[in-house]
């Protein structure tokens, strides 16, 4: 009877957080919606009430309402990479490949942002000699965009981001990504993965997130059966550390 009743209560206690997590998204979506809804709108009603005869800013006003289309894009892009992923209709498209080159193939495709704030991506010292691991490369390359976007957000004028990658067991790898930037303060660290989850020093750096980056992470790492995790001190710098398979034959 006692451990019916603690069940019962463990699964209201389930249905509850459940709710409150559908209205925190409902209530996260409609916002993440209407900063750039009402920045268009603005900017259009602007220019059909007569700014677009003004040479002074036609093309500015025509260049902040293209910025908050993309802004919308990229969150459209990030909710269907969402739901599917969390559909649990991820298709995984797993082979070998030496987790080096892939992550020195994302340093070089963010290189203009990260030349733009003078940080230097790297790949740790002592961890050059080629690990291959088993996994889907192409998903693992949104990953470590997402990461290292992040390390560069989030980075200090002039800072460092390495990667390092270290075989465990002898059937996995791990891999990490440290930068030493601004951090995360402890209180935030327990649900940095969820969506839409953004603290107010991010939010003050980067008004175009949305806060999906990481649950993204997080889904794609789950899907491979492994784990991510984050350890950061403020104002010291953030390790963003993940599992994969090594390589299989
Ligand atoms: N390397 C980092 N250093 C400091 N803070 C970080 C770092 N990575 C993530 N964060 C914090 O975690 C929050 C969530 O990160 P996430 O990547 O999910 O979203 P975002 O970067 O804000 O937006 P998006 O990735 O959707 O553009 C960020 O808003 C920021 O506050
Ligand atoms: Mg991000």
């Amino acid at each position: 009877m006692e451990a019916w009743a603690e069940e019962n209560k463990q699964e209201i206690e389930l249905l509850r957080r459940n709710e409150q997590f559908r209205r925190e998204f409902l209530q996260n979506l409609s916002h993440e919606f209407k900063t750039p809804v009402f920045a268009i709108q603005g900017y259009v009603d602007t220019l059909l009430a007569g700014a677009l005869a003004n040479p002074d800013v036609n093309k500015r006003f025509l260049e902040k309402t293209a910025k908050n289309v993309d802004r919308l894009t990229h969150l459209l892009n990030d909710l269907d990479e969402i739901s599917s992923l969390e559909r649990g209709e991820l298709t995984l498209y797993k082979t070998n490949f030496v987790i080096q080159e892939l992550v020195k193939d994302v340093f070089e495709s963010l290189s203009i942002k990260a030349d733009a704030n003078h940080i230097h991506c790297s790949i740790k010292k002592g961890c050059e000699s080629p690990l291959t691991v088993f996994a889907d490369k192409e998903k693992l390359r949104q990953v470590f965009t997402n990461l290292i976007e992040n390390s560069i957000k989030y980075g200090k004028q002039g800072g460092h981001i390495t990667s390092s990658m270290y075989k465990t067991d002898g059937k996995h790898i791990l891999i990490e990504i440290t930068d030493d930037g601004i951090g995360i303060n402890e209180r935030h660290l327990p649900r940095l993965f969820e969506r839409f989850y953004r603290t107010d020093e991010g939010r003050s750096i980067d008004v175009s997130g949305s806060g999906l980056g990481l649950s993204i992470c997080k889904h794609i790492i789950e899907a491979h059966g492994q784990t991510i995790h984050v350890r950061s001190t403020e104002a010291v710098g953030t390790t963003v550390g993940f599992t994969l398979d090594a390589r299989k034959d």
